[in-house]
């Protein structure tokens, strides 16, 4: 299959990056210690980048979810597949998510996780697709807004498949 063409080059990536990682440094300046909580598999690279330029105290975990699937389509159900291997009640936490779609894994991470009393909880999204999001999900740092397409590379994915592309492209998916 012929390369995806180029929607946010690697380039831009990095710049945007480097001015989230400095926004949430100097956002949790006064925070003993971040958690930063990467939600599998697609948050892998942008967690990784992002982790190195804060200048804060971090810690590191993971989450992974899956969609409940009703035959081949996924229905709106959010399942946790692999919980955090720690307990978040009284600390600072910042969920790293690669995208935001529709918002309805965003809402349940949240819902779960806010239960567990974390002294805070925010939430980072590389890209966020704002025509597909109903107003009522806020993401409080964002990378790209970008359009309603189906995106790949920088730890996105289709079947599993372009993760490791160095930059964000576009597929043009047959229709259904
Ligand atoms: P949401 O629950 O609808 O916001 O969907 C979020 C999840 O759907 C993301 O974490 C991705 O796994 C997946 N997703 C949605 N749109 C895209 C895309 O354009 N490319 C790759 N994955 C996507
Ligand atoms: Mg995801």
């Amino acid at each position: 299959m012929a390369l995806p063409p180029v929607l946010i080059t690697e380039a831009q990536i990095a710049t945007r990056v480097d001015e989230l990682a400095r926004r949430i440094s100097a956002d949790y300046a006064g925070v003993d210690e971040l958690l930063l909580v990467g939600v599998l598999r697609g948050a892998f690279i942008f967690l990784a980048d992002l982790s190195r330029r804060l200048t804060i105290p971090c810690r590191v975990d993971f989450i992974a979810l899956s969609r409940y699937e009703h035959g081949s389509t996924p229905s709106g159900a959010v399942r946790l597949i692999m919980d955090l291997r720690v307990a978040i009640t009284g600390k600072h936490v910042l969920l790293v998510e690669d995208i935001v779609d529709s918002g309805v894994t965003l809402d349940y991470l949240r819902g779960t996780l806010q239960t567990r009393g974390p002294a805070s909880l925010r939430t980072c999204a590389l890209t966020r697709k704002p025509d597909r999001l109903p107003s009522d999900v806020s993401v409080d740092y964002v990378g790209f807004d970008i359009p309603d397409r189906w995106v790949v590379g920088y730890g996105l994915d289709y079947d599993n498949r372009f993760r490791t592309l160095p930059y964000i492209g576009v597929l043009d998916l047959p229709p259904g």
